[in-house]
């Protein structure tokens, strides 16, 4: 990479406007935009109106900056416009207090307890897939979106609970209706200066809506729970004895947040358990439906993989896990799909002391960004970057790439804590879909990123026709 600015300086990207920055190039641009000044240095600088904020371009800055000086940043700008709406999560919390909730949730995530939730996965995939009729259009965006949104609060709340499935359900639904607005507004806020980002014009006011009944969402979800788990303590207090006392947990997410442990006896208060269900929902909802969308609308264009995951999906033995080794295809589809259609274009950073990266000194309060997507289509590790091709990943497997060049799930202290989660699922859902039907595309419908928060396709109208028998 060639700088012809100082030593220990960045360069400053061209095109910048005063007063305004880059912010018209990257309002305009946006992914093109982060593409285009990748030549420029590892570490490039632009300007958000006047604020500086240092751009990552190789994989080799990110991850030092994800990865091994990690401890030397926070999570940035993004995270302080999401906090005031969203509490102060796993996903916008910093250092002690971040660690320490990250060790709560783990549990949550380990391979065993993400295997008991398959079940559940697959009777929310199978009632939706399961209802479609041959030839019908599904708007398979907003399926997608509720579906995992049902799977999500599903299996943060138990279904066993007293109030059941339905009401699972129900919140899923309400939960999917608020937080697209809630992301989008996120960002708007993020990438706009104050005034501009709190113009009615661009929606502010439903922005501010949408978070508030999130939130109330949220707030009622946790009292219901607790109250319920209260009661369901103080009976078994009264009918087994006191050795059943203080674990009448179900296994599920609020059951271990409300749990005590050796550092916090007491458990989460009901603002801590709110604020990590916010984190979880905002992390693990529309991440998961947008990238199967994309996942769809690339099975929709290749007839032949379809046919190929279906093959594989057939002969699972029955009782076998959906995973990397009992579907091999079908999990190297979705690498190459959070590869080319990685949503999470724009994340970042915020260096807590000064720190030199990649030759480049960042002072105290540098803003960073990163993307995934700029590094996931880059030719020098990925020839021929904008073609979709699964079996790419056969010549060249993840260990043979740089260290910082594939990040669907980032790196280090802050990665991704569902990403094993997410694969299942979408495993998961893939299955239930392409087992039963061929999604095509609707013809005269065009097929365009929408960039937001994260990039998903404009609207995804398919049309399922059953296999014909064999
Ligand atoms: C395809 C789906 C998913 C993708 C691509 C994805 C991607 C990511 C990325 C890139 C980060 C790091 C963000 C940053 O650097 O600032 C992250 C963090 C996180 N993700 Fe995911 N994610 C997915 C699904 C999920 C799911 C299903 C859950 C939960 C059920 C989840 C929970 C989280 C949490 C809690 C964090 C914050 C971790 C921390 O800061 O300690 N994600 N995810």
């Amino acid at each position: 990479m060639r700088s012809t600015t100082a030593p220990g300086t960045a360069p400053v990207a061209p095109g910048r406007i005063p007063l305004l920055g880059h912010l018209p190039r990257l309002a305009v641009q946006r992914v093109g935009f982060l593409q285009s000044i990748r030549a420029q240095g590892d570490i490039v600088r632009i300007f958000l109106g006047n604020r500086p904020v240092y751009v990552l371009n190789s994989p080799e800055a990110v991850h030092e900056v994800l990865l091994t000086q990690s401890r030397k940043f926070g999570k940035g700008l993004l995270f302080d416009v999401a906090r005031p709406f969203i509490g102060n999560g796993i996903i916008t919390s910093e250092r002690d207090f971040h660690l320490r909730q990250r060790r709560v949730l783990q549990p949550a995530f380990h391979r065993d307890t993400i295997a008991g939730c398959v079940g559940t996965m697959t009777d929310i995939a199978e009632e939706q897939v399961s209802a479609w009729r041959p030839g019908e259009v599904v708007p398979m965006d907003l399926v997608l979106r509720r579906m995992m949104t049902v799977m999500l609060v599903a299996t943060l709340f138990s279904t066993e609970r007293p109030d059941g499935a339905a009401a699972v359900a129900e919140l899923g639904e309400r939960v999917a209706e608020q937080l697209t607005t809630v992301m989008r507004g996120v960002f708007v806020g993020t990438v706009l200066p104050a005034p501009i980002a709190s113009s009615p014009l661009l929606g502010h006011r439903r922005y501010l809506a949408a978070a508030a009944a999130l939130r109330e969402l949220a707030d009622t979800a946790v009292r219901q729970a607790r109250q319920a788990e209260q009661a369901e303590q103080a009976e078994q207090a009264g009918s087994e004895g006191p050795e059943r006392r203080g674990g009448a947990g179900h296994g599920d997410l609020l059951s271990i947040m409300f749990a005590g442990t050796p550092g916090n006896p007491r458990g989460m208060s009901d603002v801590e358990a709110r604020d990590e269900l916010l984190s979880l929902l905002m992390a693990g909802a529309e991440t998961t439906s947008t990238t199967l969308a994309w996942a769809l609308h690339e099975i929709g264009r290749r007839p032949e993989l379809t046919e190929r995951i279906k093959a594989e999906c057939d002969a699972l033995p029955v009782g076998a896990l959906p995973a990397a080794a009992t579907l091999p295809f079908t999990e190297r589809f979705l690498r190459e799909v959070l590869r080319l259609h990685q949503p999470s274009w724009l994340l970042m950073r915020r260096a807590l002391e000064p720190v030199r990266v990649r030759g480049v000194d960042l002072p105290r309060g540098a803003e960073l960004i990163y993307s995934a997507l700029t590094m996931h289509r880059d030719p020098a590790h990925y020839p021929d970057p904008l073609r979709f091709d699964p079996d790419r990943w056969l010549d060249r497997t993840e260990k043979d790439l740089p260290p910082g060049a594939y990040v669907p799930f980032a790196l280090g202290n802050r990665k991704c804590i569902g990403d094993h989660f997410a694969m299942t699922e979408m495993l998961v859902v893939l299955r239930s879909i392409v087992s039963r039907w061929r999604p095509r595309p609707v013809a005269g419908h065009r097929v365009r990123p929408v960039v937001h928060a994260l990039i998903r396709p404009n609207a995804l109208p398919m049309r399922v026709s059953p296999w014909p028998a064999d």
